[in-house]
């Protein structure tokens, strides 16, 4: 038993050192012939892109990529829609900056051929749901979102088959598996007002974001079935640094992400979806705000308030981690290689795509003014 179990490990281990240094072969004669500047067959480039996720292609240091990437949408007639948690330089580029709400409602009404998402992957997603004629692209595939994440859609069905009675609504930040098997889709703009629509006496799952969904119990005041996502970006912050900024700075206010733990909540002088952050700011006759969100955001609020001041608020740990790991996957270099050979391209089943589609035109019909 023993020596089978050997040789079944023996054969296994070969199959993938023989399968992982074909990728690599294949990898490196790709970047060969494009360091030799060789053309190089459009079959090779989609098949390395399915292998790595994004368009490996040198990019010459000597070219402006602001100016190329704008006559490369141009040309091409595309639209380039960013997350405010795009880095500055994707920011500054794009045709339309905003929170996933807006980016969808951009998505669905755009008459552009091609929508170049500088975003996560569930965003390209959910434009190509909603425009399925579309030649949608991301810069790179690897994006996810740990929130999408953590709801794997085989275990999500179960979940709810287990609650038959009750409604399903879902944060957008799942996968479109995940939308098809939802009633409603929700953003943090809309969440509260879509959950109020709802008859008290409905029972509703909550998925996947654990944070959003406590924060709509207690804003709604109604017991909710909340699937256990986070995000790692927003469950970092530390309420403890949080209030020793504070008594640094005893006139900001502090501005915070629902997707935030209730242990930073509970001190927020504001709390909404990224574009709600930003306005608030901008209105506000407060000078200095201290920001519970990605920190990409805000690029935007110092250029709409240059004399106010704006502190990210810290992680618990020194690193970097109020920037998401999976935003920062794009970058200008990425995002000109995407648009100029329009991959990686978004694709799903159709079935899916179908089911996806009617929970996100429910919320998009019943959000109708809201922002
Ligand atoms: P909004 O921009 O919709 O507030 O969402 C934040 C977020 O985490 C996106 O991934
Ligand atoms: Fe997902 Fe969090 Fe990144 Fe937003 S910030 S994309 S919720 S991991």
């Amino acid at each position: 038993m023993i020596t089978h179990i050997k040789f079944i490990i023996i054969v296994t281990n070969f199959i993938y050192e023989i399968g992982h240094k074909f990728i690599q072969s294949s990898l490196i004669l790709l970047n060969i012939l494009l360091t030799m500047n060789m053309s190089i067959t459009p079959e090779l480039l989609v098949s390395s892109v399915e292998q790595i996720g994004f368009v490996n292609d040198p990019v010459d240091p000597r070219l402006d990529l602001y100016e190329e990437i704008k006559s490369l949408k141009r040309e091409k007639n595309a639209i380039l829609l960013a997350h405010y948690y795009q880095e500055p330089a994707i920011q500054d580029v794009a045709d339309f900056i905003g929170d996933s709400l807006g980016l969808s409602r951009q998505a669905a009404a755009t008459s552009a051929d091609i929508i170049v998402f500088a975003g996560v992957h569930f965003m390209a997603e959910t434009a190509k749901i909603l425009s399925p004629d579309k030649k949608v692209i991301l810069p790179d595939l690897n994006a996810g979102c740990s929130l999408a994440d953590t709801c794997p859609a085989d275990e999500f069905q179960e979940f709810c088959d287990r609650h038959p009675d009750h409604l399903v609504m879902s944060y957008i930040n799942c996968s479109a598996a995940v939308k098809a098997r939802s009633d409603i889709i929700c953003t943090s703009t809309n969440a509260e007002h879509l959950m109020r629509m709802i008859p008290e006496s409905q029972p509703v799952i909550f998925a996947p974001d654990r944070n959003l969904g406590r924060w709509l119990e207690r804003t709604t005041k109604r017991k909710l079935k909340i699937w256990d996502g986070v995000c790692i970006v927003h469950e970092t912050f530390s309420e403890r640094k949080l209030l020793s900024l504070k008594v640094e700075y005893p006139s900001a206010k502090i501005l915070a992400h629902p997707e935030c733990e209730e242990s930073v909540l509970r001190h927020a002088d504001y709390i909404g979806s990224t574009s709600g952050i930003r306005k608030f700011a901008r209105e506000d006759e407060g000078t200095s705000f201290i920001i519970a969100t990605e920190e990409g955001i805000l690029h935007q609020m110092r250029k709409d308030s240059p004399d106010k001041h704006f502190i990210p608020a810290p992680p618990e740990s020194g690193c970097n981690c109020s920037q998401c790991p999976h935003m920062r996957l794009n970058t200008l270099e990425k995002l000109y290689n995407c648009i100029n050979h329009e991959l990686p391209e978004i694709a799903m089943e159709e079935s899916i795509r179908r089911r996806a589609l009617k929970p996100i035109e429910r919320m998009i019909e019943m959000s109708e003014g809201v922002s």
